[in-house]
């Protein structure tokens, strides 16, 4: 199977939808690729360094599009500046399209894809699960975008980062806020306290205070009971009275702080307003603003998306292309994510569109010309289906209300469980049975009510198996060691404690990934 890589059209845009290390990766996953002249210029790979691995380069994007079984690109198609014609009618009939996509606001493009019977899958769709996060490229994108504020802002600012004790004189360190502490939150975060800067940080979803601060960070709180935590590691809209308070608090704190970088979003939803005009007048004369959600709207007041503007004597940043700004290492990590993707769908070899996969399922907007975005939304209420774009936190709640639900079937289960086993009359046996299905139903509702403390619940989940296992594992070790029960247990509680404390070393180490 041949993929194709065409060089990006969007004016300014230097990422390239894989780096030469991701075409030997493609190429061990069986398939063949070919990238169009020029395609990696932009991003520092030239022609050669993609000849050198094995690829094919190919003149003109005409015949890279029409040559490929599946292309992949990073922006979603628009039209071709040079051949006149738009991107998604350069996609041969019925052929494969890797890309961000953002099929909720571009339903023409997607209808111009589905006229060519295209399968189309949307990289911004991947869902946010444990198991996609390693093609979870808005998570790579952000985090690139997070570091990039700070280095943005560093050289808007006129100062040190970190103090300076000079024969000159003294500097003091710049104070840093942070609001909204997600994944792009997070790595400016670790960024800003890495140059030296004293960092502060807000956000709504009260979890994220511990990792905050395991950052070096101090994490801002306001007197008010309301926890920002939506399902599936996303936030929830907050009432107006909260947003009032957050304004109180950022205009409050403007006074002391030198560097704001703002990255708070609700999936679906416009981004709040949080940093009011009051709030930028109250900072000194200087300072400076990266708002990273200036695309979608914007966390400040008079934030311009794309412009660095001046308001107060503050300098307020907007751009909205900080990923393309790191063009190497963006493309290097988009690259990798779209591998993992294809990885997952069964390499050359075996290449399917599983709809069973739910992370397949998630990403596909089309197949063969057939809309099946958004994946859950025929099982939303009416008025939500025929609202303009489905909204991913709806559709997150309505999986979170459905897993819920397995509660009542289990009781249930358990009840027939109990009443077969007491029909057949062995008290002894009917004993066992019923420490046997309570065990599992007591078991279940601890491993899935652990609340994730973590951005994923990956370690939360296992932890609690783990920890349920050597509860177990240890009840089992009073015997002789000649039982097998007992050499069971002792195996069990060595394994399990083994996976709690790689557990934990792997969340140290991602942790240090962020604090660089
Ligand atoms: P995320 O969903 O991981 O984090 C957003 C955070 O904002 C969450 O922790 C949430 O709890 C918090 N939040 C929501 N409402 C809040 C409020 N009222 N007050 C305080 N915190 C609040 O999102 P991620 O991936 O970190 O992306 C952040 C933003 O960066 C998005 O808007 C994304 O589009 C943007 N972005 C911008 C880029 C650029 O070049 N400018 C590139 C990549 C991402």
């Amino acid at each position: 199977m041949k993929i194709g890589v065409p060089r990006e059209v969007w004016p300014g845009e230097c990422r390239v939808a894989a780096s030469p290390a991701n075409v030997k990766r493609l190429q061990k996953l069986g398939f063949s690729v070919q990238v169009e002249t020029g395609a990696g210029l932009a991003a520092s790979f030239d022609d050669d360094s993609y000849r050198n691995v094995g690829a094919q380069i190919v003149d003109g994007a005409a015949a890279i599009w029409e040559q490929s079984d599946i292309v992949i690109k990073v922006r979603a198609p628009m039209p071709h500046p040079d051949l006149g014609t738009h991107e998604a009618d350069l996609l041969r009939e019925g052929g494969t399209l890797i890309s961000f996509i953002w099929p909720g606001q571009e339903e023409e493009l997607v209808q111009k894809l589905a006229s060519r019977k295209a399968t189309v899958l949307a990289m911004d769709c991947v869902p946010r699960i444990t198991r996609a996060q390693k093609l979870d490229a808005l998570s790579s994108m952000a985090n690139i975008a997070g570091y990039r504020a700070v280095l943005e802002a560093a050289h808007h600012f006129g100062s040190f980062f970190t103090g300076q004790m000079t024969a000159a004189g003294k500097v003091p360190p710049a104070r840093v806020l942070v609001v909204g502490a997600g994944v792009a939150g997070l790595s400016a975060i670790g960024a800003a306290r890495g140059l030296g800067a004293i960092v502060r940080a807000f956000d709504t979803r009260p979890v994220v205070e511990e990792q905050v601060q395991s950052m070096g960070a101090e994490f801002l709180t306001i007197e008010m009971e309301e926890d920002g935590a939506g399902s599936g590691g996303y936030a929830k809209q907050m009432s107006q009275a909260f947003i009032d308070a957050e304004h109180a608090l950022f205009e409050e704190q403007a006074g002391e702080i030198d560097i704001i970088i703002t990255t708070a979003v609700i999936p679906g939803k416009p981004a709040p307003l949080l940093i009011t005009e009051q709030a930028v007048k109250n900072m000194k004369p200087g300072s400076v603003i990266v708002d990273l959600a200036a695309e979608r709207g914007g966390n400040t007041a008079g934030a311009v998306a794309d412009q660095v503007v001046q308001s107060h004597g503050v300098t307020i940043i907007g751009y909205t292309d900080l990923p393309s700004r790191m063009a190497r290492v963006s493309s290097e990590l988009y690259g990798n994510n779209i591998c993992h993707l294809l990885d997952d769908m069964g390499g050359a070899e075996e290449y399917r569109v599983d709809e069973d996969d739910e992370v397949v399922r998630g990403t596909l907007v089309l197949r063969d010309g057939e809309m099946k975005w958004p994946a859950q939304v025929k099982e939303l209420p009416e008025e939500q289906m025929k609202a303009k774009g489905a909204d991913p936190s709806d559709f997150v709640a309505k999986a979170a209300a459905e897993k819920k639900d397995h509660g009542p079937w289990m009781l249930l289960l358990i009840g027939l469980a109990l009443i077969a086993v007491g029909w057949s009359g062995d008290s002894g046996f009917l004993h066992q049975v019923s420490v046997f299905v309570l065990s599992c139903f007591i078991g279940y509702q601890v491993v899935w009510n652990v609340s994730a403390s973590l951005h994923t619940p990956l370690m939360s989940v296992t932890n609690a198996i783990s920890g349920i296992i050597i509860v177990g594992g240890m009840l089992q070790m009073g015997g002789s060691l000649e039982e097998p029960a007992t050499v069971l247990g002792v195996i069990a509680v060595l394994f399990a404690t083994i996976n709690i404390t790689g557990g934990f070393l792997v969340t140290q180490r991602m942790l240090k990934m962020f604090q660089g």
